[in-house]
């Protein structure tokens, strides 16, 4: 498996679980953790230099997504972390900044979640919506919009979509690492 692409930064390097797969084209630094069946795809940028990002198991991140956290500092103690959670599927080229995103979610193309935003779990963020710094997003509903806005509760097939998301691109990694 082609993990070069995975970066030490302050002597910390990524540490990186079974059944991982890092496209080549991907770069990743410092302190991050990927756990089980997660998968990045070509051109993701992810840096965990100033704080640390952890990636659930099976979670997804897809093409040219752009992964970043905040430093600590005196007005903002712990800085803001990225956290992502379990069976999250991350679209074409989101940005991820220092932000916590629940389990079971579905994060569109070219969405934007910012500084201390929590977005809970079962929920769909519309592609191209933004989510604001320190917004704190409701369980199991679908949000869209710049900003977003609450617009109904996810359907019971939405729900099931969640996981059957982050199945499939379990599979398709599965499929390309056969294939190194
Ligand atoms: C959010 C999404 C699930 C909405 O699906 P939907 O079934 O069309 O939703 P609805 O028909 O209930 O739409 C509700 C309203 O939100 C609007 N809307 C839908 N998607 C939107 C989006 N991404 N941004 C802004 N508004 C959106 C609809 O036009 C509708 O507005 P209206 O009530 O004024 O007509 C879908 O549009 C989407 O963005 N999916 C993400 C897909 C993706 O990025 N996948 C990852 C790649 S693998």
């Amino acid at each position: 498996m082609n993990q070069t692409n995975t970066k030490m930064y302050n002597g910390i390097a990524p540490k990186l679980e079974d059944n991982v797969f890092i496209e080549g084209t991907a770069v990743l630094y410092g302190d991050i953790t990927l756990k089980e069946d997660v998968s990045i795809w070509p051109m993701v940028a992810a840096r965990g230099d100033v704080n640390t990002i952890f990636i659930g198991a099976r979670s997804n991140i897809q093409d040219g997504s752009v992964l970043h956290v905040t430093r600590k500092s005196a007005s903002n103690p712990n800085g803001n972390p990225l956290i992502i959670g379990e069976d999250v599927t991350v679209g074409h080229k989101a940005m991820l900044h220092g932000c916590t995103i629940g389990d079971r979610v579905l994060v569109g193309m070219g969405a934007i979640v910012m500084d201390g935003a929590v977005v809970g779990n079962d929920y769909i963020v519309g592609a191209g919506s933004l989510v604001p710094p320190h917004k704190v997003l409701e369980d199991g509903y679908l949000y869209v919009g710049n900003p977003v806005k609450k617009v109904r509760p996810l359907k019971t097939s939405e729900m099931e979509f969640l996981t059957v998301s982050a199945d499939n691109y379990v599979r398709l990694k599965n499929e390309y690492l056969e294939q190194l």
